[in-house]
């Protein structure tokens, strides 16, 4: 049975670095020989600062899959689709290799992207990099509990993970950096910016059906299936921030390619009465990329 890569799943940790790269062209070969490297590192790493509780996951940008693995393509694998409707633009970029590492060891995610750095050298270039995280006890910088109602138990995986075929144990990855007007947002009373969330921000409990709003984030999240199944995320989002920028690095896993984008119109366009998420007018998405994180067995079967 295909493992997956460890951090798909994994519980919450304190510290985030993610890495977002493109590749130089005609590298493709030796990047896809150190892939099958990385797995291994990852693995070391985690037994060598087994405290820490380290975890990394590589994911492969919509695009430069054709390029990296010309003979085979996650059947759903698309480029971030950019959404623009009255104010609310989600922009969307092509990246090619995005990186999560996380630990609760600051240093120990240090090392793991100096191995990276030194495992793939000039193949790739570095276009960003996203320090993240835990704020308080688990919460958004907004203030609110963050990742409450993602699965839990054996249900994470079966929510994350491709269940079967060549990329069983695989996932399909979206990524956006949100930034926070928290001057704004901070402005705003409690009692207000729950009706926004739709949970209590204390205590974190939702609100009740008749007191939950159409506009709020929970509501607007939460989409259903033709059949009334609830669509489901595994988010891996966390925190980042400093004296001038704050925000949220919004992840999200799932063995379904279309959950995602089928939630974020729920909350870009609303409903028909033109009820669209409330939160986004305290926060901006300013990037946005699709990836797949393939299973450990699949990056390290690719070399050359
Ligand atoms: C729930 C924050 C963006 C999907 C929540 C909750 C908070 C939150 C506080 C309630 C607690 C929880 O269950 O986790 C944020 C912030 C965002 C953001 C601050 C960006 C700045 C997104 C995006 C998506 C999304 C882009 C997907 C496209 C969900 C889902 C839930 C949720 C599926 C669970 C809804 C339910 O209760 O069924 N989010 N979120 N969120 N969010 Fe977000």
């Amino acid at each position: 049975m295909a493992r997956e890569q460890w951090g798909i799943c994994s519980e919450a940790n304190l510290h985030g670095l993610h890495l977002f790269f493109n590749a130089h062209d005609g590298y493709e070969p030796v990047i896809r020989e150190a892939l099958t490297q990385l797995p291994k590192i990852f693995e070391e790493l985690n037994e060598q600062f087994s405290e820490a509780m380290f975890s990394g996951v590589i994911a492969i940008g919509a695009t430069f899959w054709d390029e990296l693995y010309p003979d085979k393509k996650p059947e759903g694998l698309k480029p971030f689709t950019a959404i623009n409707h009255d104010d609310r633009y989600m922009p969307a970029e092509s990246i090619d290799l995005f990186v999560q590492l996380r630990s609760d060891r600051q240093d120990v995610n240090y090392i793991a992207c100096q191995r990276l750095v030194s495992l793939f050298g000039e193949m790739i270039e570095l276009i960003e990099q996203v320090p993240c995280f835990r704020y308080l006890d688990g919460r958004d910088l907004t203030g609110f509990v963050d990742g409450t109602e993602n699965p839990k138990g054996r249900s994470r995986r079966e929510v994350a993970l491709v269940k079967e075929g060549a990329f069983a144990a695989g996932s399909y990855l979206h990524v956006q950096r949100y930034r926070h007007n928290l001057a704004r947002w901070d402005q705003v009373p409690t009692e207000d910016q729950e009706l926004i969330i739709g949970r209590t921000k204390i205590d974190d409990i939702e609100m009740s059906k008749e007191e939950m709003p159409e506009t709020a984030h929970v509501k607007r999240a939460n989409v259903k299936d033709e059949d009334g199944n609830g669509l489901e995320l595994m988010r891996q989002s966390m925190p980042y921030g400093n004296a001038s920028i704050q925000g949220l690095l919004f992840i999200s896993y799932c063995a379904q390619p279309t959950y995602f984008e089928r939630i974020l119109n729920s909350m870009v366009f609303g409903t028909d009465e033109g009820n669209y998420d409330h939160m986004l007018d305290y926060t901006t998405a300013e990037t946005g990329s699709a990836f797949f994180a393939p299973s450990i067995d699949f990056l390290k079967n690719q070399g050359n």
